[in-house]
């Protein structure tokens, strides 16, 4: 074995090329916190992108993942386990699908939506529709919702899907409008796919009343509705799901993320007839629906709901903005989002030396475009990890402006 000088030598020599340069090797979590191998503590605003809804290291999680794992972890699906039962009915009652609504359970998120790709086509198929088939399947223009096959075929970033071509075939892809869909729609149609704020794109919001629309326009013409909530789900934009919000009930939602704090699970879930297109044999996996990991998500999703951090997510939110204003930096044009996914909107295409400006002061965010600082941390924080975050993104944002200043006076110093 080659020899490892530096954790980056490791990451180098032996990880595949697909991600960059990791920006930093992190040992352990608490909270809010994280530590990196040095021993420096970070202040993390990212949450494992919108996932550690607990925090790091959360006791409850803890708890579920050491007592699951000490009595049974998986037994495949020709059986079933009492938490795999028991989170179906939880997610259930938290989406509101009544007793009607079913769960399939995978492993990540790409998983669930590659479980409601199958459903919109199993939804389209002739022999559900009179002998007429449903060919097409409509999604937004720069949403995301996964980087398998199928799934990148329904995500709207050609520059993303162009090195995989050819795609699988059927899918559209729409301006954010609600002109557009009305535009687009017809009776062969089996499916329009909407992620309800865009994460990936840079925390981008749909327009208002664009859910009650896709909603109509969906029903009239008998597609399905299928909400991408992998990244909103489980709370983190003050309310349980995001769909919630504009009041209406979609056919599926598609969770994951946040739902297992940090173990991996994803779900689809169905509303009214929709939960009726499978039929056995048409979708599985080998892990989906293990009782360790249905176990772990019953106690995040219960814990969410004790502690009441669903409210906690919109009010903290709210505060979180309040906060970026207040730093009051030339840098920040303003917030998207909703509770405690935000989108900071950046004058100039700097994020990532944003990014690397808070590393150094301690505190973790993301860039999700050239001028978006993406911050989804745990649902749980208060107002210590508020100002502390204040202080450190002024700092950082604060670095960055001092940059951007001392590049203009050189650019106007060799103009002259
Ligand atoms: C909206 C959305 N859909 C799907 C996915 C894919 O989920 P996963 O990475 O767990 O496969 C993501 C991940 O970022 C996402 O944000």
């Amino acid at each position: 074995m080659a020899e490892q000088t530096t954790w980056q030598d490791g990451a180098q020599r032996d990880l595949t090329l697909n991600v960059g340069d990791r920006l930093a090797l992190f040992t352990r979590g608490e909270g809010a916190y994280v530590w990196d191998g040095d021993g420096r503590r970070y202040l993390d605003f990212l949450g494992g992108i919108a996932v550690v809804s607990l925090g790091h290291a959360h006791p409850v999680f803890v708890e579920a993942v050491s007592r699951q794992a000490a009595t049974l972890a998986h037994v495949s699906n020709y059986f079933a386990t009492q938490p795999q039962l028991d989170l179906a009915a939880q997610l259930k009652r938290l989406a509101g699908t009544g007793d009607d609504g079913r769960v399939y359970f995978g492993n990540s998120g790409a998983e669930a939506n590659e479980a409601a790709f199958k459903l919109a086509r199993l939804h389209g198929a002739a022999s559900r529709n009179g002998g007429v088939e449903r060919h097409r399947i409509l999604a937004l223009k720069d949403a995301f919702h996964g980087r398998t096959m199928g799934t990148l075929a329904l995500t709207g970033k050609p520059y993303m899907q162009q090195p995989f071509e050819p795609m699988v075939p059927g899918v559209e892809f729409l301006d954010s409008t609600i002109e557009a869909l009305e535009a687009a729609i017809d009776d062969r149609v089996a499916a329009l796919f909407v992620e309800p704020i865009k994460g990936e794109a840079g925390v981008v919001d749909l327009p208002d009343g664009y859910l009650q629309a896709a909603r109509e326009l969906t029903a009239k013409h008998g597609a399905l509705l299928i909400i991408d909530e992998i990244q909103t789900g489980a709370g983190r934009t003050g309310s349980w799901f995001a769909f919630q919000h504009a009041g209406i009930t979609p056919d599926a939602i598609t969770v994951a993320k946040g739902i297992g704090n940090g173990f991996p699970i994803g779900a689809l879930i169905t509303f009214g007839a929709a939960g009726e297109l499978f039929y056995p044999g048409t979708h599985g996996s080998t892990f989906g629906g293990n009782a360790l990991a249905t176990a772990v998500a019953g106690a995040v999703l219960a814990e969410i709901e004790r502690a009441g951090l669903v409210e906690n997510a919109a009010a903290r939110g709210a505060q979180v903005r309040a906060a970026i204003d207040a730093i009051a930096s030339p840098l920040v044009e303003g917030c998207r989002g909703q509770g405690l996914l935000v989108g900071v909107a950046l004058a100039r295409p700097v994020a990532k030396a944003v990014v690397a400006a808070a590393q150094e002061h301690g505190l973790i965010v993301n860039a999700a475009n050239d001028s978006t600082i993406r911050l989804a941390p745990a649902l749980t924080i208060g107002d210590v990890e508020i100002d502390e975050f204040q202080d450190l993104f002024a700092r950082a944002l604060a670095t960055v402006t001092d940059a951007l200043l001392l590049d203009d006076t050189e650019t106007k110093k060799d103009a002259q």
